[in-house]
């Protein structure tokens, strides 16, 4: 974004300040770029990813299988508000570098622009390093306060499923989030970089059920339509496409 663009609706702080009925002070987001990367950093979308667009995503990318259809599912999901009505919930499965972050979080940012902002994006890792931290007497947040906005989004995003060392408890974790957001009908994105069977160049050749346990992989299956991205790492290519 350009330093001199200048919006005049909220004098470039993102928020638009207004009186309800009562006469209460509220904030509400602005509709322009500054109110919607406030309210994508509020949702926990890294900074790295604040710009990440359906429209800069590509996909005629050299040896690259499912960008595409990943793209168009993503985006209707989005623009039919399928998040709404069917509560459909996808498993984003790629190799590294293939994009899955960028997509969930162009999905946010299309979500934001409608104006739909109960959404709460977690790098799973992280949110086990945070649970833990609340186990230190120093803390002053307790485990359920982290839970909260994990379990009750409107749309939750894991991002890197996998990527923490897995234990009975982050297994555990990871089951009652999932099992509370199934009882609800809350849906869910999530991404991974295991697969469910061998897949040149990948990561490791342990499976996704190997990593997150079978009871868990077959909650997934009963939630989540899958997603399969085989292609090249993005951060390797940029310089050459
Ligand atoms: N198809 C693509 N078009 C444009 N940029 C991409 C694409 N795929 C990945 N990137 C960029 O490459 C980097 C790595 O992508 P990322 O989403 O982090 O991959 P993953 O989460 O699958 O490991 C990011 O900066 C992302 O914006
Ligand atoms: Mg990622
Ligand atoms: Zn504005």
């Amino acid at each position: 974004m350009s330093e001199q663009f200048k919006c005049l609706k909220c004098n470039n702080t993102g928020w638009i300040l207004f009186k309800d009925e009562q006469g209460y002070q509220i904030a509400k987001p602005c509709d322009c770029e500054y109110g919607i990367t406030s309210t994508l950093r509020r949702i926990g979308i890294p900074e790295k990813y604040l710009k990440c667009s359906f429209e800069n995503f590509k996909i005629n990318i050299p040896k690259a299988i499912g960008l595409k259809q990943a793209k168009t599912l993503l985006y209707d999901y989005v623009q039919l508000e399928l998040f709404k009505s069917k509560k459909q919930s996808f498993l984003i499965k790629g190799t590294v570098g293939s994009g899955k972050t960028h997509l969930c979080a162009a999905v946010v940012r299309e979500l934001v622009k409608k104006g739909y902002y109960n959404i709460y994006f977690v790098d799973f890792k992280e949110l086990l390093d945070e649970i833990k931290s609340t186990f230190s007497y120093a803390s002053d947040l307790s485990e359920a306060d982290i839970l909260f906005p994990v379990l009750n989004a409107g749309l939750l995003i894991i991002d890197d499923l996998g990527s923490e060392r897995n234990t009975e408890w982050s297994e555990d974790v990871f089951a009652r989030i999932l099992n509370y957001r199934y009882n609800r009908d809350l849906p869910v994105i999530i991404t991974t970089n295991y697969f469910d069977r061998q897949i040149p160049n990948a990561l490791t050749e342990e499976t996704l059920e190997e990593r997150v346990g079978i009871r868990m992989r077959s909650r997934l299956y009963e939630m989540c339509r899958d997603i399969e991205i085989i292609a090249p790492d993005f951060r390797m290519l940029k310089n050459k496409i």
